[in-house]
This record gives structure tokens, C-alpha cells and sequence, in this order.
């Protein structure tokens, strides 16, 4: 038996994404679902050359044998969902639970004309703010309530629990991070609801005894999307200098100011992170952002000297060990030290 749960540790954009599409092409979980807020998260990599950004489905879809959960705890929109379905060829092995919270129109719309997008917040504008609100109300529809819907509804807290007790094994995506967490982040900048690996796996309906690997995700460097706090933060011409083309150029959907700010990796919010998950392994990600010379390495001795000492600073301060290293945006781009350091 063996579940494993993947979250971010900074605010998210991580590549969690990334890290789940390889530890399933390459592990072959039984079962993975998707946990987290629900579609303002996008999780984006390349397999079999082609680019996939899904904002419901697992990235995990590319493990062929793996049937695919959406957890209670996560907001879905029907929309988006089928769409991805359709994409990603997935009908005969999805399930979302009767419970899942829905999404429509005047959510989104209530966003966009709130505070939360305009304002202070500049929130994603996907309307998952005023579902989860409508939730804590008990006002929200459920999946169940949706014609659409039902030829994939279940109860994913059982099919999960029976997946383990078989013996069998689970892969749980998170999405978010925990920066970004309702009652852990730097509130009010954050999400609206808690992002961190106990939550994860109350949305999908695991108890915290039956996690056994926890896998947060750090980028080589932070990046925030959101207003708010950022120590450490790059100036523009460092990040010109640095090559860090992403904070110019990711205008993260159209939103004011949705403008990707970048700081250094920041060893203070990593340690909390590690510690709110309780991690046993890093995945460090975008390593070839930082060091354009490692791109698509696959091996750790093909990293350079200076990466090298990054990532070994990295395990010398954090005290947890970095199994994983994404080297691109591609599944396969993906140093994997799970069998010589755990
Ligand atoms: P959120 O839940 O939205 O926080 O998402 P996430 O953690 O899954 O990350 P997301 O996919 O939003 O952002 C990461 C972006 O960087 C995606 O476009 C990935 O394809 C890309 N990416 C992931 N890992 C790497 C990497 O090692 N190198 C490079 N160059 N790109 C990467
Ligand atoms: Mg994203």
C-alpha cells in the first residue's frame, strides 16, 4: 500500500504539474486524483510532445492503467471538465465524487465584478472564491445535482480507501501552495481555502495514517502571481541578467497586474513548508531556469558545478532530501534520486 501526496511549497506554479506527470508515467500509480481549490490552478507539461495544461484532470491522465479521481474537496466546473476529458481521452477511467462543489456562470461573474479580482486580491477570476463561500454556506450545488455529470459520479473517498486497502497505490496532486493557504499563507493574499498535504488528502477522502510520502515541490526560485508579500524579490534587471524571461512575459490570465513577481529561493518559507506538510522529499523544479546549462539534463552528474551546489545547499539547510529534479518542461526532463537517497 502506498500513497503518495505532491504539493507546492512556495505559491504555487511549482510544477507540481510537471512532478506528477512524471512520478506516474514512471511509478504507474492504481488510482491518483486531483485535490486543491478546483480550476483557477492550471498544472502545465509537455508529453509526447505535446503541451497539456489541465485545470481538473491529474496530470497523472498519462499513466494509461491509472483510473482517475476529481476529490469532494475541489470545485469543479462542467465546462472545463468535459472539455478535458475530451482531450485528454480519459471517459472510460473517470470519476468525480457526488459531492464535488459546482462551478457556474454567476460565480465567475461575481468575481470578476468583486473586490477580490479587481481589488487588493487580484484574484484568477475562475469564480472559486464565491463557490467556496456559497460552500461554507451550504448554499453551492453539488456534482450530483448536474445531468452532465453523471455518468462519472462516485464516492472517492471509498474507491480511493479501497485502492489502498488492496494494497494498491494512490497518487494525490495538489494544487496551489502552501504560501497560498486560508489559514497558513499570507493572508488575506491567499487562496480560498487551506492548500496544504492534510488538506489534500481530506479532499480526496484519505486519513492523514494512510499518507505515507509527501513530495513538496519548490521552484529553483519563487515566484508569486499575487499581490502581497515577497522577500528576496528580484529586480528586473536581475532578472534580465538571470535569463528569468517568465517575469516579463507571464501575464498570468487576463487580470490587473497579473504580472509573475520572482524572488530568490527562500530557505525561511521553504523550512515552514517542509514542516506544515511534513515532507519526506523535495522536488526541485525549474532548475534549467536558473542555470540554462542544465536544460533536459537526466542525469545528476550532468548537472553543472554551480547547480550542484545549489541543490546540495538545498538539502543542507532543509534537512530533506531532494529526490527530484526537473530539468524542463517535459515529463522525461527529470533527474530521479528516489533509489540511491531515500
Ligand atoms: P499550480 O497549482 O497552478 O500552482 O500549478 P503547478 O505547480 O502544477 O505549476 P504550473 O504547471 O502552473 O507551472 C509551472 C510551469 O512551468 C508549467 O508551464 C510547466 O510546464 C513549467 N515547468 C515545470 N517544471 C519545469 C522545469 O523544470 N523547467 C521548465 N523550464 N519549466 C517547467
Ligand atoms: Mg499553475
Amino acid at each position: 500500500m502506498s500513497c503518495t501526496i505532491v504539493c507546492g511549497g512556495f505559491w504555487g506554479d511549482e510544477g507540481k504539474g510537471k512532478v506528477v506527470s512524471y512520478l506516474s508515467s514512471t511509478d504507474k500509480p492504481d488510482a491518483a486524483a486531483r485535490t486543491g481549490v478546483g480550476p483557477n490552478a492550471e498544472h502545465g507539461f509537455i508529453f509526447q510532445g505535446k503541451k497539456y495544461d489541465l485545470r481538473q484532470i491529474t496530470c497523472a491522465f498519462v499513466c494509461e492503467t491509472a483510473k482517475l479521481f476529481i476529490g469532494a474537496g475541489v470545485l469543479v466546473n462542467p465546462e472545463i471538465f468535459l472539455k478535458e476529458v475530451e482531450e485528454t481521452k480519459t471517459q472510460n477511467r473517470i470519476w468525480i465524487d457526488r459531492q464535488c462543489g459546482i462551478i457556474e456562470k454567476k460565480h465567475i461573474k461575481a468575481e470578476h465584478s468583486s473586490e477580490y479580482f479587481t481589488g487588493k486580491l487580484k484574484t484568477m477570476g475562475m469564480g472559486c472564491g464565491p463557490a467556496n463561500a456559497e460552500r461554507a454556506n451550504r448554499i453551492l450545488k453539488i456534482a450530483e445535482e448536474i445531468d452532465e455529470l453523471k455518468p462519472f459520479l462516485t464516492n472517492v473517498s471509498d474507491e480511493l480507501n479501497d485502492v489502498l486497502d488492496r494494497g494498491e497505490s494512490v497518487l494525490i496532486e495538489g494544487s496551489q501552495g502552501c504560501s497560498l493557504s486560508l489559514f497558513h499563507g499570507t493572508y488575506p493574499y491567499v487562496t480560498s481555502k487551506d492548500t496544504t498535504a492534510s488538506t489534500l488528502a481530506a479532499d480526496a477522502g484519505i486519513g492523514p495514517l494512510k499518507v505515507n510520502d509527501v513530495v513538496v515541490a519548490f521552484k529553483s526560485y519563487v515566484t508569486r502571481a499575487s499581490p502581497g508579500p515577497l522577500a528576496n524579490e528580484y529586480s528586473f534587471e536581475e532578472i534580465k541578467q538571470l535569463g528569468l524571461q517568465e517575469a516579463e512575459t507571464a501575464i498570468v490570465y487576463e487580470r490587473p497586474g497579473g504580472i509573475r513577481r520572482v524572488g530568490r529561493f527562500d530557505f525561511q518559507i521553504a523550512k515552514r513548508a517542509l514542516r506544515l506538510n511534513s515532507a519526506t522529499q523535495i522536488a526541485l523544479t525549474c532548475i534549467d531556469k536558473l542555470y540554462p546549462e542544465c536544460r533536459g539534463v537526466k542525469r545528476y552528474e550532468e548537472l553543472s558545478a554551480k547547480a550542484k551546489d545549489f541543490i546540495s545547499n538545498i538539502e543542507t539547510k532543509l534537512k530533506v532530501p531532494v529526490t527530484l529534479i526537473s530539468t524542463g518542461p517535459a515529463t522525461h526532463e527529470t533527474i530521479d534520486l528516489r533509489e540511491t537517497k531515500l
